[in-house]
């Protein structure tokens, strides 16, 4: 046989292999920060190393800062390497979501809410569509997210949301249009990331408040991937729907690995859940039945 034939059987026997494993998205590719992502305000709040592969939000008094990517998208891969606020980083929140721009707006957040020096962080995660949110969970992490980069990722397709903190999934919002639920599937989003001081509110319910005297405070980003439908702002519809890599089978469902990361989270490190929330909501949203399935 020629190179060329051993070339193909050796993708198909790859593609089932991968396959059969089930669904853990594509590796991200680092690329810097210009490629896909612009500054959103206090632009000298943002330091850039190694040619933008590297990048820290500071905090101080004065100002906050965030960037925001360039395109917008209608599902896709983005994942962000993120080295939280270390130390006393109680009262800031760094936040990585996607959002779209209208008034009835699609939203899928990361806040990641700082804690006293020793104290644990809390994952923050919640969705909006068309303009609702009131779904927030919160989770401790398995890891001192301040002292090592790790990766949190969003794979939305048309069937889930999916939450990644590394390669786990923490949270899964499947497409629940069948029970009466609005799904984000025709408002491209934008991507953005911020730091700043939410000491009203983030820790201990604004109980604790943020130590002037520690500032700057900083957090590190690196990574910037993006592999997602690009589209106009105002389009209602991706141009490639179907044809791309998360819109295959192996993607529009966790698979039995992912389930049961699913379920470890769940049980060893919830701190919230609207979904059992009772006194916030007598009867249970609708696509809270999907996520007592996960
Ligand atoms: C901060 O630490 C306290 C005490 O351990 C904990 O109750 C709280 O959930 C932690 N996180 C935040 C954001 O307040």
């Amino acid at each position: 046989m020629g190179s060329q034939t051993w070339a193909v059987l050796l993708c198909v026997a790859l593609f089932m292999v991968s396959g059969a494993m089930g669904a853990a998205p594509r590796r991200p590719v680092a690329v810097p920060f210009g490629r896909n992502y612009v500054p959103t305000w206090a632009f000298d709040h943002i330091k850039y190393y190694n040619g933008g592969s590297q990048i820290e939000l500071h905090l101080d008094k004065y100002t906050g800062t965030g960037f925001q990517s360039k395109g917008s998208y209608l599902f896709g891969h983005f994942s962000m390497d993120i080295k939280l606020v270390p130390g006393d980083s109680a009262g800031t929140v760094t936040a990585f979501y996607l959002s779209s721009q209208n008034s009835e707006h699609d939203e899928i957040d990361f806040e990641f809410l700082g804690n006293r020096s020793g104290q644990p962080y809390i994952l923050q995660t919640n969705v909006f569509t068309g303009g609702q949110g009131n779904r927030e969970q919160r989770i401790y992490l398995w890891f001192d997210p301040a002292k090592t980069f790790h990766r949190y990722s969003v794979l939305w397709n048309m069937y889930q949301i999916v939450f990644f903190v590394d390669d786990v999934p923490i949270r899964v919002f499947k497409n629940s249009k069948d029970l009466g639920v609005r799904f984000p599937f025709n408002q491209p989003m934008k991507m953005y990331s911020s730091l700043w001081n939410a000491d009203d509110w983030a820790t201990r319910g604004g109980l604790e408040k943020t130590d002037w005297s520690k500032a700057p405070f900083v957090a590190a980003y690196r990574g910037f991937h993006i592999d997602g439908c690009e589209a106009s702002v105002e389009a209602k519809f991706c141009a490639t729907q179907g044809r791309r890599w998360w819109d295959q089978k192996e993607f529009q469902d966790l698979d039995g690995l992912q389930y049961r990361r699913l379920q470890w989270v769940r049980q060893r490190f919830t701190i919230y859940n609207y979904c059992t929330d009772r006194s916030r909501f007598p009867t249970m949203p609708p696509e809270c039945r999907r996520d007592r399935d996960a």
